[in-house]
């Protein structure tokens, strides 16, 4: 896969050749680093043809070092034709964004996962610019999907120019599109507000969606409200079959 490809053509071209629109989430119980990378490793090469792309948290990356045990799986994950995503969820300001972006683009990764509530000024505006440079993909969370998030991403804002009672998470969504960002995050577990985003960002800025099975959240729910990817780690990981179940969550989601 050409690296001048942009991260969101990637996506969609293999989304389309394997006929999936599920993003694995591999996040392995806390353990030894080699034991992290075995299993891991293991699983990727059990689920990757039931799969669109990967996505890793700090959870991995913290044992097994960006640029030792990682690159190992990030290389896996090339040989199988995956984009790679690195849900950091920036959200400091700016001069350390642009280093954690350039670090993890350095490290391979195709796309990282940002934070909206630190603002663009000083805030993420250094990552979208490392991002363009490398043709790197940026992605926005706009609605999480755990308990809690109504407490951030659900409150009532000001709207700055109409000075209008605004919701926060339809603020994020407006600044995804002004941002043009290549994704937004709204939580499987929320199906309306996948729909009140998927209205504003039309075909603009595909959704993608975490929290289907242990968090709760439904697959035909989520990809009906319009979810573009579904982002899945526990409900395939702790799996008895994990390759059996990417394969099943994949085929409900394809049917929908
Ligand atoms: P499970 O095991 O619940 O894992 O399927 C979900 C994965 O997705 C991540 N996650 C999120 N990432 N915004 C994100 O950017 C979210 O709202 C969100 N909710 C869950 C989580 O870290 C895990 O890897």
């Amino acid at each position: 896969m050409g690296l001048n490809l942009s991260f969101r053509f990637k996506m969609k071209q293999v989304a389309q050749e394997r006929e999936s629109n599920i993003i694995l989430a591999l996040d392995p119980f806390p353990g030894e680093p080699q034991h992290l990378l075995e299993i891991s490793t293991k699983i990727l090469k059990k689920v990757h043809p039931y799969i669109c792309a990967l996505k890793v948290n700090h959870q991995l990356v913290l044992p097994l070092g960006l640029f030792n045990g990682m690159q190992k799986i990030l290389k896996l994950a090339q040989e199988k034709g995956l984009p790679t995503i690195m849900d950091c969820k920036i959200n400091d300001v700016g001069h350390t964004n642009r280093a954690i972006a350039e670090y993890y683009f350095k490290a391979g990764f195709d796309a990282v996962i940002a934070n909206p509530f630190v603002g663009w000024n000083e805030g993420l505006q250094p990552v979208f610019e490392v991002g363009k440079q490398k043709r790197r993909g940026v992605i926005l969370l706009v609605y999480m999907s755990h308990k809690g998030a109504p407490e951030g991403y659900g409150q009532t804002i000001q709207d700055p120019k109409t000075k209008k009672p605004l919701l926060q998470y339809v603020a994020f969504a407006q600044k995804a599109l002004e941002w043009k960002v290549d994704g937004a995050v709204v939580g499987a577990t929320y199906p309306e507000k996948i729909k009140e985003v998927h209205s504003i960002l039309k075909d603009r800025v595909p959704i993608f969606s975490p929290g289907v099975g242990a968090q709760g959240g439904d697959v035909k729910a989520a990809v009906e409200a319009g979810a573009r990817y579904l982002i899945v780690g526990r409900a395939i990981i702790s799996a008895e079959e994990p390759a059996e179940t990417a394969r099943s969550i994949r085929d409900i989601a394809q049917k929908v």
